[in-house]
């Protein structure tokens, strides 16, 4: 067995662990999700994830060494997200990487959760990161960056108000569905109309790099009093206007950037890139536009300690480890 990290993700409301080999490809990876227990309240609260987070972590450690036939002595150091994120649940997960570094007098390495996201697309042997426009869409965040190599990002634009992800998951709340909304919206797209309601797309000025999803809320919100929600096609042909104008702005925005930039190589992630109606409107728009694309795998979209452990591999590689005294920051930025 080449020699391997252990990584951790804890930022939000899934706890997972990884294994991965110094080269980043992944050995084992498990996910505790707690979406059954958030759903009741209608969107994650903090102290409940991390109190789960303290009962998951210990037990997870212990199936992705198990799973990869290793202990914690045969790791070669141990990662953890340190933000962006709640606090309360970055700590659980650094917390318990630090004891296992300090305990195996093995350095320690502090992930910024959104280089997880941004490098995951160069996972599952699509390697080695290289120069790409990257776009990632996740509940917290919608970004477009310039990647000139690990660690050398230059950030392009954001959204201005919602995520892209957030925008999914308010407007599914607005119409009745789970949370999280945006799996609920895409499932519900399937069977609908993307045309049946003229939601408005914001592109800001034609050369903006930056997003905004609140008008579509709001155009959302003055359309429901008007609806039949319990018509099954409603809601479907609803879900799937919603849909339709988040992805044209994804997309457009991406193929712009990738112009502006001079760029033939785009990568997305995040959560809302597991939105298929997302990945077939890339896929078609840039061999339209002679864009290479990357898309991060389905399962490593949404949060997972796999693409942690692969930032992690390759900061790592190049001599990098984090001080015992870094502290945990919830704003961290890329
Ligand atoms: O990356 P992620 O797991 O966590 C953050 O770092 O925020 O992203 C979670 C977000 C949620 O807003 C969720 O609704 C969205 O990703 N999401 C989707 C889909 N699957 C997850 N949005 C649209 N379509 C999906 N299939
Ligand atoms: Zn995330």
């Amino acid at each position: 067995m080449p020699d391997c990290l252990l990584a951790l993700e804890s930022s939000c409301d899934e706890t997972a662990a990884a294994v991965c080999t110094l080269e980043g490809e992944l050995i084992s990876s498990r996910i505790a999700t707690q979406i059954a227990i958030h759903r009741q309240y209608g969107g994650v609260v903090p102290e409940v994830a991390s109190r789960n987070h303290i009962l998951h972590v210990r037990l997870l450690v212990e199936e992705v060494l198990a799973e990869a036939g290793q202990t914690p002595r045969d790791m070669a150091a141990f990662a953890a997200t340190s933000g962006p994120g709640l606090v309360s649940s970055l700590l659980i997960g650094t917390s318990m990487a630090k004891a296992l570094a300090i305990a195996e007098s093995k350095p320690f390495i502090a992930v910024n959760h959104m280089e997880g996201h941004l490098l995951s697309p160069f996972m599952s042997g699509n390697g080695p990161v290289r120069p790409c426009v990257a776009l990632i869409v996740s509940g917290g965040h919608t970004m477009l960056v310039r990647v000139h190599g690990v660690g050398r990002y230059e950030l392009l634009g954001r959204t201005r108000d919602d995520a892209a992800g957030e925008a999914f998951d308010k407007v599914a709340k607005m119409v009745g569905l789970h949370y999280p909304g945006g799996p609920e919206i895409d499932k519900l797209s399937t069977r609908g109309d993307p045309k049946a309601f003229d939601f408005p797309r914001s592109f800001l000025d034609g050369r903006s790099l930056e997003f905004s999803f609140s008008g579509l809320k709001t155009a959302v919100l003055y359309e429901l009093p008007r609806l039949d929600l319990k018509n099954e096609q409603v809601l479907a042909d609803l879900s799937a206007s919603v849909q339709a104008a988040i992805v044209e702005v994804l997309v457009e925005k991406l193929v712009l950037a990738a112009r502006q930039c001079g760029e033939k190589l785009v990568t997305v992630s995040g959560g809302v890139s597991c939105n298929k109606g997302l990945r077939a409107a890339l896929s078609a728009r840039c061999a339209k536009a002679g864009l290479q694309l990357l898309l991060a795998r389905p399962d490593l979209c949404t949060d997972n300690a796999g693409m942690i452990g692969f930032a992690a591999a390759q900061r790592f590689s190049t001599g990098h480890t984090s001080p015992l005294e870094a502290d945990v920051d919830p704003n961290l930025p890329l």
